[in-house]
């Protein structure tokens, strides 16, 4: 556990009384030790991103939530902590007896595994084919015993990940589903951390406005957009409900992929995409597309997710997956739409200097290495260094390894990357 105690914003390099010893500035470093695991979960800092934000001709400052540095790498973690935490509280689950079942894209899961290994849960995780490989892997490292289900299946239909969850819930003692669709912890828990951190860090920065004018978030079960909006509103606009609704204190912006319908208040054509984590054929409890807390909703594609997500590999360094390209391309189309707000951004928000857009970031591509997507776009092309480094060594055996990966993209906003 961390020690109260104020640190010294710097110390000296060595512990040892030399007059010449260099200090080290220990403003960001964590303080003491953690007792474990889930004791690190979220504490993610905001990035600004400057470079993106000058690629793409906007004035405004575009400043990342960076949750994938959490420490099982998503913002799931947070929900999952706070679901066995409060579990355990209720008498719900007992450790060393309870079996957790969760239905998940894979990064809910991620968070349940670590905290069920550290508190002596069994986990079992049912997550749809199409998520990744690395997710499986990494749940069954943890432990996790992990259960594919047909992409096709809607999600009511039996052989779907949630009615599998379901039955085994049912079949197995003391097997307990924390159901992340339903449970209140799921967006309270972005209430009670990823909002007070992100008001943090804009209270504490060099920034000249202190508030978050913009913020734009993907949405799966909804629980981040709708815990960080409630935050943002209290701080933002206490109990006036009009100044919240009028989009001057604060605008909400959520991102689904075209194929899903929580944009569209469950109507709407459902079809597959690839983009993970995002989306649902069904409107989770926890989230209300229609409630003032969601100011608008923007339909993203593969496409330029994935263009996007690179973008930020490329010019921010930041390894992003695919979900974080959704919100980020999202961000930054509607910000230079120059249409009548709220169809576009770019007049109220976009065009102004010191206007503060945050953007979730929810998980990392360490969770998307194999897929086609990531290899394509991080290993097509060539850049003049790399001809150049053609000519001064010439042809090598390495070019075999080269030949083997995936051929580049076609689609034409692939080809603008
Ligand atoms: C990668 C990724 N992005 C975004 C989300 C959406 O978060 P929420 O369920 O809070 O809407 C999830 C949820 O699982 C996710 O895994």
């Amino acid at each position: 556990m961390p020690s109260d105690s104020s640190s010294p914003a710097s110390l000296p390099l060595a512990n040892l009384s030399m007059s010449s010893s260099p200090t080290v500035d220990t403003t960001n470093f964590s303080r003491g030790v953690l007792s474990d695991a889930l004791e690190g979960v979220g504490h993610t800092p905001l990035v600004q991103l400057s470079t993106l934000a000058k690629d793409q001709g906007l004035a405004c400052n575009l400043i990342a939530k960076v949750d994938f540095l959490s420490v099982g790498g998503s913002t799931k973690d947070r929900i999952a902590k706070a679901m066995v935490l409060q579990a355990e509280k209720d008498g719900v689950l007992i450790p060393g007896k309870s079996v957790v079942i969760e239905p998940t894209s894979g990064n809910t899961g991620i968070g349940l595994a670590m905290a069920c290994t550290l508190r002596g849960y069994q986990c079992i995780i049912t997550m749809p084919v199409k998520m990744s490989l690395e997710k499986e892997a990494t749940l069954r490292s943890m432990g996790a015993e992990v259960i594919r289900t047909p992409n096709e299946k809607a999600w009511n239909e039996v052989g779907s990940h949630i009615e599998v969850a379901e039955r085994l819930c049912a079949a197995i003692p003391h097997a307990v589903i924390l159901n992340q669709y339903t449970n209140r912890q799921n967006p309270l828990a972005h209430y009670l951390t990823t909002w007070p951190e992100i008001n943090y860090s804009i209270q504490t920065s060099d920034l000249p406005r202190k508030t978050v004018d913009v913020f734009f978030a993907g949405a799966g079960t909804g629980g981040t957009i709708m815990g960080v909006s409630r935050g943002m509103k209290e701080a933002q606009t206490g109990t006036d409900d009009a100044a919240w609704n009028s989009g001057d204190h604060g605008f909400v912006v959520g991102v689904d992929p075209v194929g899903s319908i929580l944009a569209q208040n469950g109507e709407g054509d459902i079809s597959g995409y690839e983009v993970e984590g995002i989306g649902y054929d069904f409107i989770p409890e926890v989230l209300n597309p229609i409630s003032p807390q969601i100011h608008h909703w923007v339909k993203s594609t593969d496409a330029i997710s994935f263009e996007y997500a690179r973008k930020a590999h490329k010019l921010e360094g930041l390894l992003v997956g695919g979900s974080s390209g959704s919100a980020l391309s999202s961000a930054c189309v509607w910000l230079k739409d120059t249409r009548p707000f709220p169809l576009g951004g770019y007049e109220r928000f976009g065009s102004k200097k010191d206007v503060n857009v945050v953007i979730l970031l929810a998980d990392g591509v360490r969770n998307y290495l194999s897929k086609e997507w990531f290899l394509q776009r991080s290993t097509w092309g060539k850049s003049d260094l790399a001809t150049q480094i053609g000519e001064i060594l010439g042809p090598r055996d390495g070019e075999k390894v080269e030949k083997a990966l995936p051929s580049p993209p076609d689609s034409d906003a692939e080809k603008a990357v």
